[in-house]
């Protein structure tokens, strides 16, 4: 008998666009960190749909939130009014620590190309027609639309899709003098993740950070931070840049934002953020009511809850065991974003075992797992976890 995984892999294969290496296995249910499958099995989520899911599946506040908004008002368009969005705005510019203004989007590569613009907006504004240029780094990732991948420095990614738009160089990542010596009064914005995510869990130093935060204000550059992946607690502060105290111009979230409803935002300094005039820039659902509630609920009970106090504290817990498991080599991270060296062991064939055994982890790198648990992870859950690991690498 064909099984319901069997049918609906041989559906995606007929009718999906073949763009994704799935993993075969296809979730059904969820509940705070437990996942089930179409067969019945069930599965300890220590990815979070790829750090999304911060408060755990089927939240039931978040839950009622939408529900509630579905019956009120979905959607009005950005040419009105909604009495949502301004009010997620509130909350993230409190969390980011003031005196910024925000424009709503659908995803992280949304809320990065509206950095990209704005920055572009600002430095031709200020600086003259050539200010529009933004440097990155290597190992980045800040989307899959063409000018968030002209951003993204992963050459591989990008030498499909030649040409890209122009005004992107990456340098290395960490890397003072080589961001130093590319910075010319071209350069509009520097683009850098606090940590970088898809590249491997890479944290950059507090000192490379002042230093970037240096270059910018000599050189008259504007320091945007994606926040995509380490935003809203994730790291063990509300965003990833307080722990080095460097504050930068313009800050991206999104993942986290609506606990998996779409939602992405683009934060910036008011005085940046008034580089765009009323037609500049927007997106047809962006902020709009269903989406701004889940966010304003997860903001809510991310307060509550102080989601970054549990995420040092979970860290430190997953860290710690992890770091006793042999076959570990290393492990590295901040908060509940984490990733563990696997010497010579494949890491997509331990996520597949893991996968196998119950755990939801993925190979960020060929020999690195990562690990992003629901911020409310409990002790208990994070014992279950390295348990199946261990007895994979055994
Ligand atoms: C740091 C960072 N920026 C941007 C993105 C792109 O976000 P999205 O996939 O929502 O477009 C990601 C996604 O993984 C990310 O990790």
């Amino acid at each position: 008998m064909t099984s319901n995984l069997d049918q609906l892999v041989a559906l995606d294969a007929s009718y999906v666009m073949q763009t994704y290496g799935r993993l075969p296995v296809a979730f059904v249910r969820g509940e705070g960190t437990r996942l089930w499958d179409s067969e019945g099995r069930e599965y300890l989520d220590f990815l979070s749909g790829l750090a999304v899911t911060s408060l755990g599946h089927a939240h039931p506040e978040v839950a009622d939130a939408i529900a509630q908004q579905a019956r009120t008002l979905l959607h009005v368009s950005n040419l009105y009014y909604n009495d949502v969005q301004p009010r997620v705005a509130e909350q993230l510019d409190a969390l980011i620590g003031g005196g910024g203004r925000s424009f709503f989007c659908n995803s992280g590569a949304e809320a990065n190309e509206c950095a990209i613009k704005l920055a572009r907006r600002y430095g031709q504004r200020n600086g003259g027609p050539e200010r529009y240029h933004v440097i990155s780094t290597y190992g980045s990732f800040h989307g899959r639309t063409l000018t968030t991948l002209a951003a993204t420095g992963q050459p591989q990614k990008q030498e499909t899709f030649q040409p890209l738009p122009s005004g992107f160089r990456q340098v290395s990542f960490d890397d003072v003098d080589a961001l130093a010596a590319a910075m010319d009064e071209r350069v509009a914005a520097v683009m850098l993740e606090p940590v970088q995510g898809e590249g491997g869990v890479n944290p950059a130093s507090s000192e490379y950070l002042h230093a970037v935060r240096r270059l910018c204000d000599e050189r008259e550059a504007l320091l945007i931070m994606d926040e995509v992946q380490t935003g809203l607690g994730r790291t063990g502060k509300w965003f990833g840049f307080q722990h080095s105290g460097v504050v930068p111009d313009i800050v991206t979230v999104a993942k986290a934002l609506g606990n998996g409803v779409p939602i992405g935002a683009c934060w910036a300094r008011a005085d940046v953020a008034a580089a765009f005039a009323p037609g500049d820039h927007a997106t047809t659902f962006g902020g709009q009511p269903l989406a701004a509630s889940a966010a304003l609920a997860v903001l809510d009970i991310m307060q509550r809850e102080d989601v970054p106090a549990r995420a040092a504290r979970g860290g430190d817990r997953l860290c710690e065991s992890l770091g006793k498991i042999s076959g570990i080599t290393d492990v590295r991270g901040a908060g509940l974003l984490v990733a563990a060296e696997l010497g010579d062991r494949d890491a997509r064939v331990v996520a597949q075992e893991c996968l196998d055994r119950g755990l939801v982890v993925n190979a960020v790198t060929p020999t690195a797992l990562r690990f992003a648990p629901p911020l409310l992870v409990t002790d208990d859950e994070i014992a279950a976890a390295v348990e199946i690991l261990q007895g994979v690498l055994a």
